[in-house]
């Protein structure tokens, strides 16, 4: 983690209410991992005391640029949008743990609900990069909210719902899913908390409609890993990652926490941002 004076060298509206910011920051660039996210502060005069957090949108590392996605909902993502090319701000950064990809998998599904787009963006060039098949399912409310595929790398299957039938499949992203869920080796998925729920059952039932072998090593061979290990995460079919609100998020004021499937809470900034779709209770309230 570190701590830079990252300068803006473009922000462009790109959809109604969203932003894309590029910002130059080589310190933070090198070693980021798709999941991770950055902690900007505020300027002195926003008069604004919290970070906000925002995922890596994409990294370059030859230029030391990363990008950020947001949409203005509050005062913070609002003041961001005033700022100006070669301006600077603290960022704070790789936060929290990436998405593991098992070294075995060549196709990798992404499913993006609505500005989780942003915490699977950085994911696809990864997987690109590595020789993956990527499909990217992406729901959003209606069509002026779909986020262009011009942004996206070729090699991305895109496909598109839209809750209002105005552009690509009428319907939740997650009706998508079961589509595709024989074509992929994992799946990575970022957006509102009941888009993952739902994912995560569908997740649980996956493998006895499949009839399908668990990624990893013949139950009882070798030792286990612990289930929030990298190495565990990397066997799950489904990593989720986690938008909470931010207070430190260094692990300090637990004021991310959600609930894990062992009984204790798990900070988001700490444990996550992503989690292996079984390491949560989904059905408690957070
Ligand atoms: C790990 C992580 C990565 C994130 N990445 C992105 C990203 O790439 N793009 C993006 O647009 N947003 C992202 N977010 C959410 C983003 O941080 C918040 O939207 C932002 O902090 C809001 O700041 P604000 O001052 O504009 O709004 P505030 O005035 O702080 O809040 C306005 C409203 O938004 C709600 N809110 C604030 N933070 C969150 C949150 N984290 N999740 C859900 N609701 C929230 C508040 O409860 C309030 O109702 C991420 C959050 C986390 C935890
Ligand atoms: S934000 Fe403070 S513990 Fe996570």
């Amino acid at each position: 983690m570190r701590l830079a004076a990252a300068e803006l060298v473009d922000t462009r509206e790109i959809l109604p209410g969203q932003w894309l910011q590029s910002y130059h920051a080589p310190s933070l660039v090198s070693g980021a991992r798709a999941g991770q996210f950055v902690h900007i502060r505020p300027g002195d005069y926003s008069g604004l005391i919290l970070r906000r957090p925002f995922s890596f949108n994409t990294v370059d590392l030859q230029t030391g640029i990363l990008t950020i996605h947001f949409r203005t909902i509050g005062r913070g993502t609002e003041w961001f949008t005033r700022l100006r090319s070669g301006d600077a701000v603290d960022m704070l950064g790789p936060l929290g743990r990436p998405f593991e990809v098992d070294p075995r998998s060549s196709d990798v599904l992404l499913i993006a609900g609505g500005l989780g787009k942003a915490g699977v963006r950085m994911l696809a060039d990864e997987a690109i990069r590595d020789g993956r098949q990527v499909v990217m399912l992406f729901g959003a409310a209606t069509a002026a909210d779909v986020y262009p595929s011009s942004l996206l790398p070729d090699e991305v299957e895109y496909v598109v719902a839209t809750d209002d039938g105005s552009l690509g499949r009428h319907g939740f992203v997650t009706e998508l899913v079961p589509h595709y869920e024989a074509w992929a080796d994992q799946a990575f998925a970022c957006g509102p908390a009941p888009m993952l729920a739902a994912l995560a059952r569908l997740a649980i039932g996956r493998r006895q409609r499949l009839g399908v072998a668990k990624l990893g090593r013949k139950k009882g061979a070798g030792r286990q890993a612990p289930a929030d290990s990298p190495v565990a995460r990397r066997k799950a079919f489904l990593q989720v990652s986690m938008e909470q609100n931010m207070g430190c998020a260094v692990g300090a004021c637990l004021g991310c926490v959600v609930m894990g499937a062992n009984g204790q809470p798990q900070r988001v900034c700490r444990e996550g941002p992503v989690f292996a779709a079984e390491e949560l209770d989904w059905g408690a309230h957070w």
